[in-house]
């Protein structure tokens, strides 16, 4: 019978008969030699780079509007319960900025432009801006838009899979804070 090595060579995988993980040696030396001005970007990426920069900044335009959406709410909220509820207000919109320059530095990494042109940031978002004035009103509409970006990230990571997994990562830690976000605001709502 032909060992793993005659049948594929260099080309890496998986040999069940010697139950070994082999690296494909090939595309190794191919990575460290080919366009080196792309730098972090390997051939690897290939085909998927372009649509993983589109997806990407889709959810930096998200992000960008969500960190306007719970400033717009932090200034504004009135009421008896307010001053909390405008805490947790303020600490999303930081954590909502910090996903957005960590998908920015991504898709810079990539070789991509990272979109932050204002005239076209609600048309690119997932989720929409708001300015609800009643307190309740303000919750659901956060609420909403968290659930948006959770489905939006979850989707993305299945469609990324084993494709990137650096970006996949980075989207798996934002995606986990998404899920806090949204029951945070459940919890407010329930009360
Ligand atoms: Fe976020
Ligand atoms: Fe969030």
């Amino acid at each position: 019978m032909n060992t793993f090595k005659e049948v594929h060579g260099n080309r890496g995988g998986v040999d069940h008969e010697q139950k070994t993980l082999k690296l494909d040696e090939e595309a190794i030396r191919k990575a460290a030699s080919a366009d080196l001005d792309d730098g972090a970007v390997t051939p690897g990426y290939g085909p998927y780079r372009d649509s993983i920069v589109k997806l990407l900044n889709d959810a930096l335009a998200t992000e960008l509007v969500c960190v306007l959406r719970y400033k717009r709410h932090y200034f504004t909220a009135d009421g008896l319960e307010s001053p909390a509820i405008a805490e947790e207000f303020l600490q999303h919109a930081n954590e909502e900025s910090a996903h957005a320059d960590k998908i920015a530095e991504r898709i810079v990494q990539l070789g991509g432009s990272p979109n932050f042109n204002p005239d076209s940031l609600s048309e690119r978002s997932h989720a929409d801006y708001d300015e609800s004035t009643d307190l309740k009103a303000m919750v659901r509409a956060n609420l909403v838009a968290e659930r948006i970006a959770v489905e939006t990230y979850r989707q993305m990571i299945e469609l990324i899979g084993d494709k990137d997994p650096t970006t996949r990562r980075l989207l798996e830690g934002v995606l986990a804070e998404e899920e806090e976000h949204a029951d945070e605001l459940s919890d407010w709502l329930r009360r």
